[in-house]
């Protein structure tokens, strides 16, 4: 377990906890009133946040494996430094290996009405394994009336790098067959159910299996979910590229942390810089990409 801050440094700010959460894995619990969020050290992993006027926004599967060997199946996965599989190696771990490392914990302070926890993970021998550069990442977490996260990268090594990332968020919804996505209308994805396809849709609904990534993206994502009557509003930043995933029902079924009806409960939307969108940092540079999550009723 890997703890910066002392848990006195930080008892005056009300509550906020170290845990061993599922599986005995280290984790920060937030309980203030009506608003509540979890973030685990493993893979800086956010997996719960319910704001105080609304219930649960993040899915979480009831099957997630909760050990050190495996990117936890819900809340929001990080995916650094690449997306999907690696190009060149495709032994490495599917979308990259900061969400299976073990994050350290550098700070919690008040933020806003909320409480803003910092974790970070820097490159050592392992991560060179995969991937020779030397990087440092912060994940600067505010859970409050809004869900605030930011990715930060700093390029730490002495020469430039590209990398891919995502905030991969799963949220809860009621049923992925009643819930339109609004913004991305008429805008180009590439289906990577078919053939990674180019395409457009106007109104966007899932009805099928659904694997989709946008270039050409909005600043603003929506989620209308009319079976729990409310709007879940994804407001990025440096983004420049956005991924819609639902595995429909075979391959749920494939998926051994999934049950098997939970795909209809979910869908991933997905802040990222990926494929043709990468970043590319010099050495010293930093980049910073975030995700404001918040929610209204309808
Ligand atoms: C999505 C990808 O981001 O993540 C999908 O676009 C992939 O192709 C999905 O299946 C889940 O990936 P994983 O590795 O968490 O099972």
């Amino acid at each position: 377990m890997s703890w910066t801050q002392d848990q006195s440094s930080f008892d005056h700010i009300a509550g906020v906890s170290l845990i061993a959460g599922n599986g005995g894995m280290p984790a920060v619990r937030v309980s203030r009133g009506a608003l509540k969020g979890e973030l685990y050290l493993h893979g800086g992993h956010v997996t719960s946040w319910k704001p105080p006027h609304a219930e649960e926004v993040l899915f979480l599967s009831e099957h997630a494996v909760w050990n050190y060997t495996k990117a936890i199946r819900g809340g929001v996965p990080i995916c650094f430094p690449w997306f999907g599989p690696k190009s060149d190696q495709p032994a490495a771990p599917q979308h990259g290996f900061a969400r299976t490392r073990e994050w350290t914990l550098e700070r919690i302070t008040e933020e806003a009405g909320g409480v803003r926890i910092d974790v970070s993970d820097r490159s050592d021998e392992r991560s060179r394994e995969f991937w020779r550069f030397d990087y440092a990442l912060t994940h600067r977490v505010a859970f409050g009336d809004t869900l605030k996260m930011e990715l930060v990268v700093q390029n730490a090594g002495k020469e430039p790098f590209l990398f891919e990332e995502a905030q991969h968020s799963y949220f809860r919804i009621g049923n992925v067959q009643e819930v339109a996505i609004d913004e991305l209308h008429n805008r180009y994805f590439l289906d990577k159910t078919d053939g990674k396809t180019k395409k457009q849709h106007g109104k966007i609904t899932l009805q099928g299996e659904t694997d989709r990534i946008y270039f050409d993206t909005a600043d603003n994502i929506s989620i209308i979910d009319t079976v729990l009557r409310r709007c879940i509003t994804i407001s990025r930043k440096n983004s420049r590229s956005a991924v819609i995933w639902n595995p429909w029902i075979e391959k749920a079924r494939a998926l051994s942390d999934l049950g098997n009806d939970e795909w209809q409960k979910m869908v991933c939307i997905e802040t990222c810089n990926i494929r043709n969108k990468v970043v590319r940092l010099s050495p010293g540079e930093s980049h910073v990409m975030g995700t404001e999550i918040s929610v209204k009723s309808i």
